[in-house]
């Protein structure tokens, strides 16, 4: 029988594993560590709150006799433009099918093909029943290797992920505790540790400490960062920045991914059009019916997404309109409704009737290909401390990440986390004490505006001077803006009772400072980040990484 999720009420509590964030990346670490450690999750929402349940296209994985681990590679590795890490995609790749395996052992009930059944009952073993999943395609892969459950595949997985970990005895869901920082020890010469969290409970808005053996940051993107945005209201980079406050190194955060096609709605919000409709023939058009993607790539419609999104950007500005379109009408009523149930629904809400209409479709920001600095296992700087899902950067998206392989990263990563979890849990203790959270000198917010106002700004000009396309004068602009929004903040937070509010504008503005630093050091064009004055790409492909003042090596 299903308990239901939890409230934060004995604040002083103590874990084994905490893990921040309830998507895909933390529920798939708590159901791989619940048989042999305690574990708590957090979500600052509801449970469901994050990218995970509105992703749409589905999980990349090789299934297909046709398809090969080196193709997958390949493809991943050219849609990375040379920053993957190649050890990584292989690592991934080969993964996969794993993955998915465990996947339909959970039960999550992906689409097959028509007239096939899942083999092996309800719990198919590894291996079994991945032939009769049905594969679709997107961007960048040159096979069909997209499994998913119609066009709403985070929904599929989160619901059965999250019905398993309620059902858990060794796991508990604490819904509305927002993760304000971690909690770090440095014995005499040893490297530092994490030791748990300081959380908000938005219901008493008291802060108090959970101590752990290990934590996990699993709180996904920064998209948010962005006036535009397929992200749901959460992604304020907090993992990303909790981790860059406790000291460890951050990566790559110019490569911050544009969907191209986000429908174009005044009443619709961060709703996205799957690249699967691309991928099932839908083509991009311009107002007056042309198509325009053969005149920037061979692969037109399905080209990497960097080179979509940034050829929807040239062809708005050169004709000054508001969108362009997708149009899948010639696919007929019935395999529009069959494919993208959810799609056909949302939009016929707005008047759209996408059988027999164009789509009106615009880009926004999407993913965050960098993040908290980990290795396979989703190990960071930080002993006892670890970051799986869009909050990490592992290497494998490189300078644009290949769709749908974020969802692949967050499985792999959180099985390599648990398994190490597991050999280190004997040998770590819980810390002594953790001091209790100090509210002495502050006072309650009498000018919330400070906060609205600066939250709105910082995405308006994120939008503006560090988007699609940047140049110099855009990104010192926007320099100038963050440092003084960081002080703004910074002394907002020092003064003032922590809300949810505010803690995540004062973790969107240190992303964003982040986001812009990432970007003035890379003086080249590649993948995600394309530099009017600097449109080469330079011979050599580096990671741009950068390191805390607190960092110290080892
Ligand atoms: P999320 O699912 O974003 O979960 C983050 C969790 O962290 C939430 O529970 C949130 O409440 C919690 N959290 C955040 N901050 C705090 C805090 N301070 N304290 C406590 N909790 C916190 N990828 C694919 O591979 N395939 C797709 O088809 C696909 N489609 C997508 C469609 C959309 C619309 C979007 C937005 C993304 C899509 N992506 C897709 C990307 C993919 O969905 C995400 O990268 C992935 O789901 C991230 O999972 P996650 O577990 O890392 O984080
Ligand atoms: C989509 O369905 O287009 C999103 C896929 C992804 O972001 O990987």
């Amino acid at each position: 029988m299903a308990a239901e999720p939890q409230r934060l009420e004995n604040m002083n509590r103590e874990t084994d594993l905490l893990i921040i964030g309830s998507g895909a990346a933390g529920l798939t670490l708590a159901l791989r560590s619940a048989d042999f450690a305690r574990v708590t999750v957090l979500s600052k929402g509801d449970l469901h709150e994050g990218s995970t349940f509105y992703a749409q296209g589905g999980v990349a994985a090789v299934l297909d006799a046709e398809d090969s681990v080196e193709s997958h590679v390949s493809d991943t590795l050219t849609a990375g433009v040379g920053l993957c890490h190649e050890t990584v995609v292989r690592h991934m790749v080969n993964h996969s099918a794993r993955a998915v395996s465990w996947l339909l052992q959970q039960g999550v009930p992906f689409t097959i093909k028509s007239g096939q059944t899942p083999q092996g009952g309800s719990k198919p073993g590894p291996g079994q029943g991945l032939s009769s999943l049905h594969l679709t395609q997107e961007g960048g892969h040159s096979h069909r290797r997209i499994i998913h459950a119609t066009d709403a595949t985070g929904k599929a997985v989160f619901e059965t992920l999250h019905q398993r970990a309620l059902a858990h005895k060794n796991i508990e869901l604490l819904e509305n505790c927002t993760a304000v920082d971690l909690v770090t020890q440095r014995s005499e010469q040893g490297p530092k540790s994490c030791v748990g969290a300081y959380i908000l409970n938005q219901e008493t808005d008291a802060v108090e400490a959970i101590k752990a053996r290990f934590v996990a940051l699993a709180t996904g993107g920064a998209s948010k960062a962005y006036l535009y945005t397929t992200n749901p209201d959460g992604a304020s980079g907090d993992g990303i920045a909790m981790a860059w406050r406790a000291g460890c190194r951050v990566a790559n955060m110019e490569f911050n991914q544009f969907h191209p096609t986000c429908l174009y709605h005044p009443h619709a919000k961060s709703f996205l059009i799957t690249e699967a409709m691309r991928g099932e023939g839908a083509k991009l058009e311009l107002p007056d019916g042309s198509r325009f993607m053969e005149r920037f790539h061979e692969l037109a419609d399905l080209a990497p997404r960097d080179i979509v999104a940034r050829a929807i950007d040239h062809e708005m500005k050169r004709l000054g309109c508001d969108c362009v379109f997708l149009n899948i009408t010639h696919q007929g009523g019935q395999f529009v409704r069959q494919h993208f149930p959810t799609i056909y629904s949302r939009c016929l809400e707005y008047g759209i009737d996408i059988t027999q209409d164009r789509i009106p479709v615009v880009p926004a920001a999407h993913y965050t290909c960098g993040g908290v600095v980990v290795d396979e296992r989703g190990e960071t700087d930080i002993t006892n401390l670890y970051a799986v899902g869009e909050t990490s950067f592992s290497g494998l998206h490189g300078a644009n990440r290949m769709a749908s392989n974020s969802l692949l990263e967050c499985f792999v990563v959180a099985f390599g986390a648990a398994e190490s979890i597991r050999e280190r849990l004997p040998g770590t203790a819980l810390c002594q004490a953790i001091a209790a959270w100090d509210e002495s000198r502050v006072t309650d917010s009498d000018d919330e505006v400070l906060v609205s106002h600066n939250w709105d700004e910082i995405r308006r000009f994120m939008w503006d001077f560090v988007g699609i396309v940047r140049n110099e004068k855009r990104l010192d602009r926007a320099h100038r803006r963050i440092q003084l929004i960081r002080e703004e903040v910074r002394d907002y937070y020092i003064k003032h009772r922590v809300s949810n509010d505010n803690l995540e504008l004062r973790n969107l503005a240190l992303v964003s400072e982040l986001i812009i630093n990432c970007a003035k050091q890379r003086k080249e064009s590649r993948g995600l980040h394309y530099n009017l004055d600097y449109p080469e790409l330079s011979p050599i492909a580096e990671d741009t990484i950068l390191e805390p003042p607190q960092f110290r090596p080892g």
